[in-house]
């Protein structure tokens, strides 16, 4: 049941402190070290990740992406269920392909691991749905834990699939030495806090529900951000659209002059994701560039760089402080909360919208 919540969606938002702490409890073994559920995988033998999915499921891989080559130095390619299956990968022995779904049963998912499969490629399912035909096929199988999504738009499935992949990441990292020990100890620790860092951004939920009563007029938003902050753009971006019928896009901030800055003008609204991290500068200069040709500007960042950017932007949303290893998570709750009550303050049918279907089984 929905309990107090007035949707499914908003419920499964609220959620989210619960559920990441029940995936991380599944991969993390009693020391709080990210071991359990990858005994199965023979580390040594994988040079290369292969990771593939739909749609918000994608864009957990696109982070993950940036998590395995950065703490754990091994190379990811990242494709979208329904391009891989028909363009013929190369695909070797020392490749892992790892599919990730909530549902386990995505049509197109599927048809790509058992393409995988049959050219002899391990393969791994990182699925919610333990009774599932990906769960059952694929040679690996690690359960989210989750619990049931039923909201169309998936929020706590994507974290939870943020949380195992982190997990999965840190737990490769063991193998290949490629970060130091000291880093790895700090993310991992950053890992097993989140649950509390989720609940701290949930307290933004009342700022979020106001200032979207001036998205819910727009006509188109755009979504700017970089390094890990790009997918988490492309994500906020889906489930606007998914659920407030806004035209949304999701930009890697440095894109911005390549095409779409055309498209700004006086009042567009631009929600740029960024904290302070090595990269906030660059961002920040692509923010005063929407700024200029007045674009109204949402920031959502961390309290050190509100303190350098706020002056140019029409809203900040501060975020909790926290380690940029799991920040997209962090944004990722502030994004949804968005999605959600500008679809709200439309009068969308936020948990079944129009043309969409939980389970995508027909491709
Ligand atoms: O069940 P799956 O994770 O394989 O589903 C993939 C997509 O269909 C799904 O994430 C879809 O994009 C959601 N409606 C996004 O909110």
């Amino acid at each position: 049941t929905k309990g107090n919540y007035r949707h499914f969606m908003l419920k499964e938002i609220f959620e989210q402190p619960i559920t990441i702490g029940q995936t991380l409890a599944t991969f993390m073994d009693e020391f709080g070290k990210p071991a359990n559920g990858f005994e199965d995988i023979d580390f040594s033998k994988y040079k290369r990740l292969f990771i593939v999915a739909c749609g918000t499921a994608y864009y957990a891989g696109a982070v993950a992406k940036y998590w395995f080559e950065q703490v754990a130095g091994i190379p990811v390619e990242i494709d979208i269920a329904s391009e891989f299956r028909y363009r013929q990968p190369i695909l070797d022995k020392d490749c892992l392909f790892v599919a990730i779904s909530q549902s386990g049963e995505t049509a197109d998912t599927l048809a790509a691991l058992r393409y995988a499969k049959a050219h002899n490629v391990g393969t791994l399912a990182l699925v919610n749905v333990t009774t599932s035909t990906m769960a059952r096929e694929a040679d690996i199988f690690l359960p989210i834990n989750a619990g049931p999504e039923i909201g169309v738009a998936s929020t706590k499935a994507f974290t939870s699939q943020l949380a195992a992949l982190a997990c999965f990441a840190l737990a490769m990292s063991e193998h290949t030495s490629f970060k130091d020990k000291e880093t790895i100890m700090r993310f991992t620790k950053a890992l097993t806090e989140l649950p509390d860092t989720v609940s701290e951004t949930l307290r933004l939920d009342a700022q979020i529900e106001k200032l979207c009563l001036g998205l819910s007029s727009a006509k188109s938003v755009f979504y700017l951000g970089r390094d890990m902050n790009f997918p988490i753009a492309l994500e906020a971006a889906l489930k606007l659209k998914e659920i407030s019928y806004i035209h949304a896009e999701g930009y890697a901030a440095g894109e911005l002059k390549h095409g779409p800055i055309a498209l700004i003008e006086p009042g567009t609204p631009v929600i740029v994701l960024a904290a302070q991290d090595p990269l906030f500068d660059k961002t920040v200069s692509n923010l005063r560039e929407v700024s200029a040709r007045g674009a109204k500007v949402y920031l959502i960042t961390d309290k050190a760089g509100a303190k350098i950017a706020s002056e140019m932007a029409e809203e900040v949303i501060i975020l909790p402080e926290c380690e940029s290893f799991v920040s997209p998570l962090i944004v990722t709750i502030a994004i949804q909360l968005m999605a959600y009550h500008t679809a709200v303050h439309l009068g969308t049918d936020v948990d079944q919208p129009r043309n969409l279907a939980k389970s995508v089984t027909v491709e």
